[in-house]
């Protein structure tokens, strides 16, 4: 694992996003694995930057997203499709056809979710994915003690994920009980994997997940598993990795 500590989150989100055009000009039809939270966000701004100024060109990408929420459609403002258009996909030219998060509105949780992996597959897997780190360990929705082996799953969040959430929502009672989910298996078969950290409120899950045992009770902590793991965080973050 590769860590690059910056000093805080603009030059972290710099850094991120650093790798993910390196990414992009080396290989314009690149499948691109990409998060939402709060810690992408930064990222995300940056390429709209770089893009802006004509350095970088998504005309051949493909995205996969992480995780939906079940139940919310793509125009309702908290879904992640909603999140990746307004922070990402609308400001770039990415072909929206393009661009894959699963279906929340598919009351069908077992086709929602094989409909995903097939799609996956069909891109030929995950070049680079990009993982925001949930104060819990959980990596996309991958709550503790999710299976290892699990490809896109529904799962029920966890009692500290919804509360984390809620700030997102007008009241926690309407944070979905429920989401898609790419499973530990999709996000391990990513060829390349990012990792960003930031924040005093990050350090003790950073710790953890990356410096202690490899445990389902703690997701993340099979990326040190992984053999192309990178991971990125401001000075807060990391200060007990360096
Ligand atoms: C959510 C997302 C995760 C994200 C996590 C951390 O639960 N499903 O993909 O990594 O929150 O979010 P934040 O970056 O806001 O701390």
């Amino acid at each position: 694992m590769r860590i690059y500590c910056a000093k805080d989150y603009y030059h972290a989100s710099r850094v991120a996003a650093n790798i993910i055009s390196a990414q992009v000009i080396m290989k314009p039809d690149c499948v691109l694995g990409l998060a939402t939270g709060a810690t992408p966000v930064g990222t995300y701004e940056q390429l709209v930057r770089w893009y802006e100024k004509g350095d970088l060109d998504f005309a051949s990408v493909h995205s996969v997203n992480l995780d939906e929420y079940r139940g919310l459609s793509a125009e309702d403002e908290q879904s992640y499709r909603y999140f990746m258009n307004s922070h990402l996909f609308d400001h770039i030219n990415i072909d929206k056809k393009n661009t894959y998060v699963p279906d929340g509105m598919e009351p069908d949780a077992a086709k929602a979710c094989s409909a995903y992996d097939e799609i996956i597959r069909s891109l030929g897997g995950i070049d680079l994915q990009i993982l925001g780190l949930g104060h819990n360990g959980h990596i996309g929705f991958n709550e503790p003690g999710s299976a290892f082996e699990k490809e896109t799953h529904c799962v029920r969040l966890s009692r500290s994920t919804i509360e984390a959430n809620a700030r997102f929502f007008d009241s926690i009672d309407r944070v979905p009980r429920e989401a898609y989910t790419m499973g530990i298996k999709s996000i391990m078969q990513a060829r390349k994997v990012v990792v960003i950290v930031c924040g005093e409120s990050k350090r003790e899950i950073v710790r953890r997940a990356f410096f202690g045992a490899i445990t389902p009770e703690v997701p993340a902590s099979v990326l040190q598993l992984h053999n192309d793991v990178i991971l990125v965080g401001d000075e807060a973050a990391l200060a007990d990795c360096l």
